[in-house]
């Protein structure tokens, strides 16, 4: 029997792709502080000052500009744009050097599902962008999607570091195929982040089960412990971070060696807490106005906020 959570889960992220839910939110009054919490602001300049105050806790950062699936190639071109102004903008206020804030790109908000040449295009926009996180000094991690995108996005992740070595890839836990990745792409100065997974996936592909999810999550975080790159544990789950820190211990590496990752609104306490204790603490900081996917997938994960943000539109709407 599918748990109520599970299925709610499920409904909640197939909404994600649904347009006319889609557009009655995304035109709905909604508070604007249920966005807020989880989105930065809608410029540029909002990306930069979220980084200012970021970097001024002592807190690394990863900023995401929002614009996935995007099938327009004006908009793929908009979005790289909107990438080589960030860039710029955040090295002036000398936010880059180091890769003390770099960038996060879905490949598909830079033209990978336009059809035809969409892979290569996507590509293309991906290494301008990475040129410039190159000239400000900085890397660019490229996000999982769905696991339709899977060997695609590694593909090109491959390509792109022939060039830019420095460029991070993303795994997902709850495929089955993740542990065998890790192990492939712990090589050294290979940067992994590693996540639990945020799409509806089929059994066919994915655990279905929490538990096991969480259990893939620790034999993926050995493998990524064990080897020669460079960890991003992306998680919020207390769990999971307390079993990263005692692998890194177990593995004998220094705190500068691996990174702890959680995304902006979520758990910020614990960001400070793990930075004053000495270890590398990573925000991921998602901005710009095409919010309702990334905001639909944090609504899936954890019900409580999904009542919240449905209350939100019913009281405004
Ligand atoms: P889990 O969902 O089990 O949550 C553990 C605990 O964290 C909860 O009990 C709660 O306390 C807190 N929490 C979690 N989510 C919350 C929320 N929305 N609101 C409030 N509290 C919450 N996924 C993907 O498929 N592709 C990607 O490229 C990325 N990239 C990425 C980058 C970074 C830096 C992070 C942190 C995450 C991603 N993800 C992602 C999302 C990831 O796959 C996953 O969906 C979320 O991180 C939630 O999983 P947790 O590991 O936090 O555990």
């Amino acid at each position: 029997m599918i748990e109520p959570s599970a299925a709610l889960r499920a409904g909640l992220l197939g909404l994600s792709r649904n347009d006319t839910v889609r557009s009655l939110v995304q035109n709905a009054p909604i508070s604007r502080d249920v966005v807020a919490r989880y989105v930065s602001g809608e410029a540029t300049a909002d990306a930069v000052r979220t980084s200012t105050e970021l970097n001024g806790k002592g807190l690394l950062g990863t900023l995401d500009f929002l614009g996935e699936d995007c099938t327009d190639l004006e908009q793929a071109r908009s979005t790289r744009d909107n990438y080589l102004e960030l860039l710029g903008a955040l090295s002036e206020h000398g936010l880059t050097e180091g890769g003390v804030i770099e960038v996060s790109v879905k490949l598909s908000a830079v033209g990978q599902y336009l059809g035809g040449d969409g892979n290569k295009i996507a590509l293309e926009h991906a290494r301008e962008i990475c040129e410039a996180a190159a000239r400000a000094g900085t890397t660019v991690t490229i996000d999982m999607e769905d696991h339709t995108t899977t060997d695609d996005t590694l593909s090109g992740v491959r390509e792109l570091r022939e060039d830019f070595p420095w460029v991070g890839a993303v795994l997902q836990a709850y495929l089955f195929r993740t542990e065998a990745d890790c192990k492939d792409l712990a090589t050294a100065g290979s940067r992994i982040r590693l996540c639990k997974g945020a799409y509806k996936e089929p059994g066919s592909v994915a655990y279905q089960d929490k538990s096991e999810v969480d259990l893939s999550y620790v034999r993926c975080l050995k493998a990524l412990m064990e080897g020669d790159g460079y960890p991003m544990v992306a998680s919020h789950d207390p769990r999971l971070v307390q079993i990263a820190g005692s692998l890194a211990d177990r593995y004998l590496r220094a705190s500068d060696s691996f990174e702890y990752q959680m995304l902006y609104g979520i758990r910020p306490a614990e960001h400070e807490r793990l930075s004053a204790a000495g270890h590398k603490m990573r925000i991921y900081v998602p901005y710009g106005n095409e919010w309702y996917g990334y905001l639909v997938r944090r609504m899936a994960e954890r019900p409580a906020n999904a009542l919240f943000f449905a209350r939100s539109l019913v009281s405004r709407g």
